[in-house]
This record gives C-alpha cells, sequence and structure tokens, in this order.
C-alpha cells in the first residue's frame, strides 16, 4: 500500500479525533469538563475501546451546514472493556456544533444501541449537548425520535445508564429519562425541557439554570437523577461501580464479588438497634450496613423522597436490591415520592434478576390532603404492583411496625414473598394501637369514669395482643420469628435456597401499571 494512502488515513483519524479545535478543547476543560474521548478513556480499560463511526459525517446543506464540518458528528461511539466486561457507549462532543444532535449524529447512538441489544451488553451515554441541531430542523426531530424508540426496546433488555455531563436541553434530556439511571455531574450539568429564557418569555418566572435543572435540583426535588457526581471522573468511577452490580442483560446474574464476610457472622449489634419506645426514630441504614458484605452499600437516590431508601448491595458476593423504610425521615411512612422511587427500583431489579430484600418498619401511607390530591392512591398502587409483578427472589425483614396497606406495600406474604422474616420487636395490625383503641373501644372509653386511663388500658391491650409478629405468624403470614443477631445468616440462607426460584405467570402482551 502507498505511504499517501497510509498518511491520509493517520492525518484524517487525527482530524476527527480533535473535534471541534483546541480553542473549543480549551473552553470544555476551562469549565470544568472532560472531553467526550477523556471521558471515555476513563470509562474503559486500558487499549480496550474500539470506536465506531469515527468518519460519519451530516448531510445538512440548511444555513451553510454544507461548509460546516463537523468531526465525528459530534459524538464518538463505541465498545470496549469495563472490569473486563464488554460495555458499549456514547459521549456526545461538546466542542463539536455544541454536542447537538443531527439526523447522523442520532444514527451513530442507535447503531451502539443495536449492537448492545444484540450482544446482551450494556450502553452507557454520556451527554453533554445543547439538544436538536437547530440547523437539521425536522430531520433532528426525527433523530430523537429515533433513539426513544430504542431506549424504549431496550429497556428491561440490557442496563442502559446515562451521565449528564453539561448543559442538556429539550430532546436530549428524553433519552436519558427513558433509561434505568441517571448521573448528574454537581455545577457542570443541568437538564430542563424548557430553559430559563423561555420560562421567562411564557410565563415571566426568572430562575438561573442551576436552580432550575442543576443536580441538586434533580437529586433532591423532582428524583429525575439518581446520582450525583463531584465532577467528571468520579461520575465514571461511580457508573464502573453501578455496572458490578448489574448483569450485562436480562439473561443473565450478575457476576459474583468475592467477599471476607461470613454469611454465619453473628451480630450482636442488631439485638439493641431497635429503641424502647415504638415511636422513637432510628437509622435502618445501620441494620442495612451490618446485614450486607463488606458494609458497602451503593444507595440509589440517596437524596430524594428519603423516608424509603434504595440502593445495591451484596450478601455472600451476589448483588442484591435493598428496599428499606427510614424510620428517621418522616417516620419512615411511604408517600407519592417513596412509593415512585420504590417501584422503579423494585422494577429495575426484577428485570436484571436482582434479589429483592425488604426491610419494614413502616406506619402507614402518610395522610393529608397534599397526598389525597397528588394521587397517593395511584402512587402507591405502584409499589403494589411493582412487588406483585416481581418474580425475583423476595425476603421480608420486619424490623418494628408494619402496618395497615403499607404493610402489605412492603412486600407482605401475600404480594408474592418468598421469605418473610420479622424480629420480635415487629408490630404487624391493621392500624398502631392508639389509632386502634380509638375506634374498637371507643364506647368503654367513652363510658369510662376515666376515660383517660381506659384509654390508656385499652391501647395496652391492643398493644400485648395485636402489635406483635405472632398473630401474623401464627396464620404464617410470616414464616419465622428470629433473633436480629441472626438476620445475615437467615438472609443468606434464604437466598441460597431461593436461587433456583422459577415462576411463570399467564402470558400478556404488558402489564398496565398504574403511572
Ligand atoms: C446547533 C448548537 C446548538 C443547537 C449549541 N450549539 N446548541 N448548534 N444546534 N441546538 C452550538 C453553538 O452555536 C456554539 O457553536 C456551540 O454549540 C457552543 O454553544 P455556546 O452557546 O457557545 O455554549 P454555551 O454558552 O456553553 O451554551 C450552551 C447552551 C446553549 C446552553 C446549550 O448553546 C443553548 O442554549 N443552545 C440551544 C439549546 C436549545 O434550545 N436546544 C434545542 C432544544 S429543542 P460555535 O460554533 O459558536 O462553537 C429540542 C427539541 C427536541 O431539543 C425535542 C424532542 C422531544
Amino acid at each position: 500500500m502507498s505511504v499517501e494512502k497510509l498518511n491520509l488515513l493517520k492525518k484524517t483519524r487525527e482530524t476527527i479525533e480533535l473535534g471541534g479545535g483546541e480553542k473549543r478543547i480549551e473552553k470544555q476543560h476551562k469549565s470544568g469538563k472532560l472531553t467526550a474521548r477523556e471521558r471515555l478513556n476513563l470509562l474503559f480499560d486500558e487499549n480496550t475501546f474500539v470506536e465506531v463511526d469515527a468518519f460519519v459525517k451530516h448531510r445538512c446543506t440548511n444555513f451553510g451546514m454544507e461548509k460546516q464540518s463537523a468531526p465525528g458528528e459530534g459524538v464518538v461511539c463505541g465498545y470496549g472493556k469495563v472490569n473486563g466486561r464488554l460495555v458499549y457507549a456514547y459521549a456526545q462532543d461538546f466542542t463539536v456544533l455544541g454536542g447537538s444532535l443531527g439526523e447522523m449524529h442520532a444514527k451513530k447512538i442507535v447503531k451502539v444501541m443495536d449492537l448492545a441489544i444484540k450482544m446482551g451488553a450494556p450502553v452507557v451515554g454520556l451527554n453533554d449537548s445543547g439538544g436538536a441541531r437547530i440547523q437539521e430542523a425536522v430531520d433532528a426531530l426525527a433523530g430523537y425520535g429515533g433513539i426513544f424508540l430504542k431506549n424504549t426496546i431496550a429497556s428491561g433488555v440490557i442496563p442502559q445508564i446515562s451521565a449528564i455531563m453539561g448543559p442538556c436541553a429539550g430532546g436530549a434530556v428524553y433519552s436519558p429519562a427513558l433509561t434505568d439511571f441517571i448521573y448528574m455531574v454537581d455545577q457542570t450539568s443541568q437538564m430542563f425541557i424548557t430553559g430559563p429564557q423561555v420560562i421567562k418569555t411564557v410565563t415571566g418566572e426568572e430562575v438561573s439554570a442551576e436552580e432550575l435543572g442543576g443536580a441538586s435540583t434533580h437529586n433532591t426535588t423532582s428524583g429525575v437523577a439518581h446520582f450525583i457526581a463531584q465532577n467528571d471522573e468520579d461520575c465514571i468511577n461511580q457508573i464502573k461501580e453501578l455496572l458490578s452490580f448489574l448483569p450485562s442483560n436480562n439473561t443473565e446474574k450478575t457476576p459474583l464479588v468475592e467477599t471476607n464476610d461470613s454469611p454465619n457472622a453473628i451480630l450482636d449489634k442488631l439485638n439493641t438497634i431497635i429503641p424502647d419506645g415504638s415511636n422513637k426514630a432510628y437509622d435502618m441504614k445501620d441494620i442495612i450496613y451490618e446485614i450486607i458484605d463488606e458494609n458497602y452499600f451503593y444507595e440509589v437516590q440517596p437524596f430524594f423522597a428519603k423516608n424509603i431508601i434504595t440502593g445495591f448491595a451484596r450478601i455472600n458476593g451476589e448483588s442484591i436490591g435493598i428496599i428499606a423504610n427510614q424510620p428517621n425521615a418522616m417516620a419512615g411512612s411511604l408517600d407519592i415520592n417513596a412509593s415512585d422511587k420504590a417501584a422503579r427500583f423494585i422494577r429495575t431489579c426484577d428485570a436484571f434478576n436482582i434479589p429483592i430484600i425488604s426491610l419494614v418498619d413502616v406506619p402507614g401511607f402518610l395522610p393529608g390532603t397534599e397526598q389525597e390530591y397528588g394521587g397517593i392512591i395511584r402512587h402507591g398502587a405502584k409499589m403494589l404492583y411493582a412487588y406483585s409483578e416481581a418474580t425475583v427472589p423476595k425476603i421480608t425483614l420486619i424490623t418494628r411496625k408494619a402496618y395497615g396497606g403499607s404493610y402489605l406495600a412492603m412486600c407482605s406474604k401475600d404480594l408474592g414473598s418468598d421469605i418473610v422474616l420479622a424480629w420480635p420487636t415487629a408490630e404487624v395490625a391493621v392500624m398502631g394501637p392508639s389509632g386502634a383503641a380509638n375506634i374498637v373501644f371507643k364506647k368503654e372509653i367513652k363510658d369510662a369514669e376515666d376515660p383517660a386511663k381506659m384509654r390508656a388500658e385499652k391501647i395496652e391491650e391492643y398493644t400485648n395482643e395485636f402489635a406483635t409478629p405472632y398473630k401474623a405468624a401464627e396464620r404464617g403470614y410470616i414464616d419465622d420469628v428470629i433473633e436480629p443477631e441472626v438476620s445475615r445468616i437467615r438472609i443468606s440462607d434464604a437466598l441460597d435456597m431461593l436461587a433456583s426460584k422459577r415462576e411463570s405467570r399467564p402470558f400478556k402482551k404488558h402489564g398496565n401499571i398504574p403511572l
């Protein structure tokens, strides 16, 4: 082959790899962001990234675009290994036309998604884009449509992880919203459908981009994002961590990770964790950390709806999903946001063959007009649906309160929990003792010489009789009442026993979860 041909290839590739050029790369760095290629280099194991479609060009001729070069079409796509496992990725290049998405840019993304679906491997999208490429008009919109369709087809088949690493507006936010997890980098990323300027024009409302759609807003208030990262490097490292808890696709199990923790550990600390007063708060995470391998819990949505905890951990090296009430926040009651957060996480675990452990201390659904008008019935139903629908191993441990509808919503026996365990401190009943006494013993209390004394007596009577695990255990709704110290032993034993679980349901096109 002639040297000229090889030189041409080398030169063309170098030009493409330089993206929008030195100046724009410098601007990207100055704004605290890495370039698309730097991000991909961090994501993939050394020398494993293989680029696809580097030579693709746009076909747009509007607004002088025929003279506009767009190296790599503003997105770098390919595949490689992350901790030795095959992963596909795309990284939008903000130095090229602001990472804006046109017809061919979209086609590149769809191509890696198609490969990922065929090969059964995760897709990681690193988003940094001004949205639809304005010059490409409806072709850009069609490009987004194709990606949304592919995201939906891939949903529940392969894990899809999105990182927001710059301003993402309009169409640029809906593809991430269709994926399983969203990371946002603090201070350098934003997500919104309509930006501050449009909002000001339409509603007169003034809001900064950060306040409107920054990482903090979406991790605490809207619940759109699942994780916040301090910078690009932290974001990529967290994505690798998350991938270690997930299988490559829905037909596989997550690879085991060796642990030094014994499955037979007696955990004395758990015997004293529940406070004496039934209404006293404690931190459910203290229980979680004790039970899991290496005290390592990767929490999902840690800053949103803190009254419920969701996240990944391992027991005996096996990846598990934990859903737990948090008595430290709103007494662990279930509200609209907690229901949405939990239901989504349950479905993610079920889609990807990850056993679900539910830790229960729930006083009920949060009462009030705000919740009722907001549709707590519809939102709470998502939890009932998600748990009932899940066919992965389901293990429930009741540590204290489990009242009424919320007892069912936290994966009771009847919703298909395979093993329900309870500590002796468990209180399983239709409602809490004081509310129940007021209703059941209304007449006795009213007619008593000293109603307050009678009420206290009746509350105690109800507490002793019903606010225990034993009534439920008598009926078989609880499989066993256990000493807290053996919780890890009993959960790991149950996981072992449930490893071969198979549960089939009647054929349907798809269910109709209340949305
Ligand atoms: C074409 C774009 C672009 C876009 C940015 N650029 N967005 N080019 N189409 N959508 C180009 C700029 O012209 C500029 O080119 C370069 O990218 C960097 O942009 P700057 O504005 O200089 O950067 P910055 O100040 O950091 O601001 C970034 C930004 C801003 C906040 C993203 O560019 C912006 O507001 N862009 C428009 C966002 C938007 O409204 N998108 C359309 C959404 S509608 P040069 O050559 O100067 O470097 C949509 C519909 C889809 O997406 C709906 C599907 C459901």
